[in-house]
Formats: structure tokens, C-alpha cells, sequence
């Protein structure tokens, strides 16, 4: 028997809402998992990946270990289309995937609140693999365990996600960010965030494109990203263009429109222009379903 589980890509902190607030996408990792009589088998990722240290086995394992699941030897074929180290949680692809293919053994793969108890203990923080698992947009709180809920989002939105032909990666992009912030700049994050998921909820246009500003992170990642400023000052001026932030941890550029508006990716394309050489452009909606467990 063999045990595939599709995992969509996201995209965590939405402006204010840092290790908080993730959207799930219509892009996917899909990992195929067998149980062998031996030895450890990975395909279908570069060659760097392929052992013990492998992110999706070191996951498949801390699944086996929580759901009591024993096996004598695992192979894992790896496919899809998340980019690596780009802001758009293709780690916590790896990671749900590891997870519910050993719970799926089990006949336990379903049982998504202890998948993202486990999930987020390994990631350290939910807000990219709580929408990896539940779909659509979500925030998290992390107490002595982790409260996760959807946010219904009034209109249908696209995502037009632009990604640089560069990496950055969680680590670096976490050792820039200061250890203490001030009142102020707690405060406007606190409200900007409100007011984003509120916006959401009421298809508050003009809330929207006040509701994705941060003070905690985008100023100081920004400095690792050639032409974010600039990037994000061109998309702050198109009308149309309802909210912009940094995709997780980067370099990933997010801008949020309306399904209706069809020109969009055309427009912001031009408006961009030579600051997107080399950068690849997708138009994509919100997944809402999270994982999927299928058995072969
Ligand atoms: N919230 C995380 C960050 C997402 O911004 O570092 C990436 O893991």
C-alpha cells in the first residue's frame, strides 16, 4: 500500500500578522510514501536532500513515533511545484506530509488537530502550517497548545504572487529582526492586523489597504531583498491592488486583487517592469481544503 499526500503551498504573516496569520494556495508538493522492508529510498528532490536528515522522513518518523506507528524501511518520492526557500512554506509541506503519512499508516491521517499539535512543534511557529492543513486563510494562537481558526473572507480574491529568482533563508531572514519592539510599534501591528482580518471578513476595500502594514518585520527583511522599497512602493499606488507584504519569511512579494480583476497580473507587470527581470509572476487562489491523504 502506498500512502500520497498532497500539501499546499502558503504564505504566512500577511503584513502584521507574524507567526500568525497564513493563507493556503493553489500550488502543491505531493509526497508518496511506502513502507519497504529496508534502508531509506527518497526520490524526486536534489540529491543533497536524499537522507536521513531529509525533512519529510525527519517528520515521517516524529508522526511514527506520536501515532506508534512501526516500520522497517520507507521510500519517499517527491514531486510538485512549491519553490524552495522562497516564503512559501515548502518546508511545512515537508513537514505535514511527514506527519500524515505516518498517522495515514495508522488509518489516522485525518485527524488534523493533533497533526498541527506536532506540525507546529517541529516548525516552531503555526501560521504556515495551520492553513498547510486546515486551507484557506487562518490565525493562530499558540498557549499550552495551538487554537487555530478560518477567517471567512468575504470576497474571492487572486493572489499574485511574485517570485524572485533569489533565496533567502528562514534563519537569515529571522536573525535580522530586532528582540524588542516599541509600545508604538506593537500597537500599530496589533491594529493592523485587527483591522485586516476585519476588512476580510466585511469586504472592507479601503480597511484592506491600510491593514497590511507591519512594523515588526517587513522593514528590516526588506534590506535583504533588491528593490523591495521599490516594489512595494509602485504596488502601494495601483488603486486596484488591495494589500502587499512580504510572503513568510521572503524574498516572495504577495499582492492581494479581486478575482474581477482580470488585467491585473498585465498591470502590475508593466507598472513593475524591469525590477521583475528574472522574477516569476503566478496568479493563484486561495486552496481551501488544506492537505489530502489518498491511498494507492
Ligand atoms: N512567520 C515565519 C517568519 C514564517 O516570518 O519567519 C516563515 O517560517
Amino acid at each position: 500500500m502506498k500512502v500520497k499526500v498532497k500539501v499546499p503551498a502558503t504564505s504566512a504573516n500577511l503584513g502584521p500578522g507574524f507567526d500568525v496569520a497564513g493563507l493556503a494556495l493553489t500550488l502543491y508538493n505531493t509526497f508518496t510514501f511506502e513502507i519497504i522492508e529496508s534502508g531509506l529510498n527518497i526520490t524526486g528532490c536534489p540529491k543533497q536532500f536524499c537522507n536521513e536528515e531529509n525533512m519529510t522522513y525527519q517528520a515521517f518518523v516524529a508522526g511514527a513515533k506520536a501515532c506508534g506507528l512501526e516500520f522497517s524501511g520507507l521510500s519517499i518520492e517527491c514531486g510538485g511545484d512549491v519553490p524552495y526557500t522562497r516564503g512559501l512554506g515548502s518546508s511545512s509541506t515537508c513537514i505535514v506530509a511527514g506527519l500524515v503519512g505516518a498517522f495515514a499508516f495508522k488509518d489516522q491521517g485525518e485527524d488534523r488537530q493533533t497533526i498541527l499539535e506536532l506540525a507546529t512543534q517541529i516548525e516552531g511557529h503555526p501560521d504556515n502550517v495551520a492553513p498547510a492543513i486546515f486551507g484557506g486563510l487562518t490565525v493562530s494562537v499558540m498557549t499550552d497548545k495551538v487554537t487555530t481558526l478560518n477567517i471567512p473572507v468575504k470576497h474571492d480574491y487572486r493572489f499574485v504572487t511574485l517570485i524572485p529568482p533569489f533565496t533567502l533563508s528562514t534563519e537569515k531572514s529571522r536573525s535580522v529582526l530586532p528582540q524588542q519592539l516599541s509600545r508604538a510599534d506593537a500597537i500599530a501591528n496589533v491594529s493592523h492586523l485587527a483591522l485586516m482580518v476585519a476588512s476580510l471578513i466585511n469586504g472592507h476595500d479601503e480597511g484592506l489597504k491600510i491593514g497590511f502594514g507591519d512594523r515588526l518585520h517587513q522593514p528590516y527583511r526588506g534590506k535583504l531583498i533588491p528593490g523591495f522599497e521599490e516594489i512595494m512602493a509602485i504596488l502601494g499606488k495601483d488603486k486596484d491592488v488591495l494589500g502587499c507584504y512580504l510572503s513568510g519569511a521572503g524574498p516572495t512579494i504577495m499582492a492581494l486583487i479581486k478575482a474581477e480583476d482580470t488585467k491585473g497580473v498585465v498591470r502590475i507587470k508593466e507598472e513593475l517592469g524591469h525590477l521583475l527581470d528574472g522574477w516569476q509572476v503566478e496568479k493563484l487562489e486561495l486552496d481551501m481544503r488544506g492537505y489530502t491523504c489518498d491511498y494507492e
